[in-house]
């Protein structure tokens, strides 16, 4: 079939629709951008607490018209709201409730990490089409281990408990003392909560970007649980462990092309012969019917130029390491996604 030409109207009221389109998406880019420069004034630590409009003009010496305008932009945002006042005092505005926790961070889930995780996948588009562009891992390890490890804490050992209360026998494991083979570990969301929930674990956590281990010592040293883990500062696919470990968390997710296959068969000599792996689907893939929502595609593009495959589906997880001989393979929805459950083929 060939395109009917357009007239000139047409072509003129196509590409108004485009620029219209191109316009709404800017409004993403300056709304981070704006946030940035919060961050870096200190409007965003000024703003745990009420403060006027006058106040924040005064951080930067900018005009308070400037200020009050900016306010606006985070208002409509959802950023920050007005706080309660008296009717003769000036308006004073604050961070709302959920901005309010990202600033504090105390799950160590925080704004300035989410700002830099942001960054480094943008950074990351902006070279996706040159075949140029050099491919190091190590630049934005930390950004990326900083983004997904939460702090151990009561609220994030909840969490992994909801999970390990939908998986008996490797929680049975965890209590008994493992010990845990915990591979990918970042700054250790998940090794950090389950150490510090199970008083006789013991873990081995492996990871092979250098400043992440180090990051991650001192977070085990901080949680007071250094003397029951060994951080390994490795690859996870020269693992020579022999038949050691009952229990295997893989942060399967974060595993470029080339090295899933020889992970998994280090894992597998790695676990004793009856041993429990344990991987999540990280988000639902989305639904193959329908085409793939925008913020999935740009996912799988930042994944691409970081070597990683796209999100993996529980099914193909499940296929994944039956091809690699383990077996009683199970897929589990727990209250924190799909988790996949196998047991080593002996
Ligand atoms: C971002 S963390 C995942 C989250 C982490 N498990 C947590 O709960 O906080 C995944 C880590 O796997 C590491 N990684 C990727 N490939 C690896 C390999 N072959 N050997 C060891 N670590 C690897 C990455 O450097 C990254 O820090």
């Amino acid at each position: 079939m060939v395109d009917e030409p357009q007239s000139e109207l047409e072509a003129l009221q196509a590409a108004l629709g485009a620029r219209a389109r191109i316009r709404q998406w800017a409004e993403g880019a300056e709304l981070l951008d704006l946030l940035h420069a919060a961050a870096s004034e200190g409007w965003l630590e000024a703003l745990t607490r009420p403060v006027t409009v006058e106040d924040l003009a005064g951080l930067g010496g900018i005009p308070a018209e400037r200020a009050r305008r900016a306010v606006e932009v985070f208002l409509s945002a959802g950023v920050v709201r007005e706080a309660a006042g008296t009717p003769e005092t000036l308006p004073a505005f604050t961070l709302a409730e959920d901005f309010a926790a990202l600033q504090a961070g105390p799950s160590g889930i925080r704004t300035d990490i989410a700002l830099d995780a942001v960054d480094a996948a943008r950074a990351r588009i902006r070279t996706a089409l040159t075949a140029s562009a050099p491919y190091d891992w190590q630049e934005d390890a930390l950004v990326v281990a900083r983004d997904w490890g939460m702090l151990p804490s009561d609220a994030s050992r909840a969490l992994f408990g909801m999970a390990y209360a939908e998986l008996p026998e490797y929680h049975a494991r965890l209590a008994a003392g493992g010990p845990l083979l915990d591979v990918g570990s970042g700054v250790g969301g998940a090794l950090l909560s389950t150490v510090t929930a199970y008083p006789a674990l013991r873990a081995v956590g492996v990871e092979r970007a250098g400043d992440v281990v180090e990051e991650l010592r001192n977070r085990a040293k901080a949680a007071a649980v250094a003397s029951r883990m060994e951080v390994r500062h490795a690859d996870a696919q020269h693992l020579t462990d022999e038949a050691v470990y009952p229990v295997c968390y893989w942060a399967q997710a974060f595993f470029p092309h080339g090295t899933r296959e020889v992970t998994l068969a280090a894992l597998r000599r790695a676990l004793t012969p009856d041993g429990l792996l344990l991987v999540q689907e990280l988000t639902p893939p989305p639904d193959a019917s329908s085409p793939a929502p925008l913020g999935a595609t740009l996912d799988a593009l930042v994944a691409d130029c970081r070597d990683i495959p796209p999100v993996a589906s529980a099914e193909s997880l499940t296929a994944e390491l039956r091809t690699a001989g383990f077996t009683d393979v199970t897929v589990t929805p727990t209250p924190v996604g799909r988790l996949v459950l196998a047991r080593n083929g002996g």
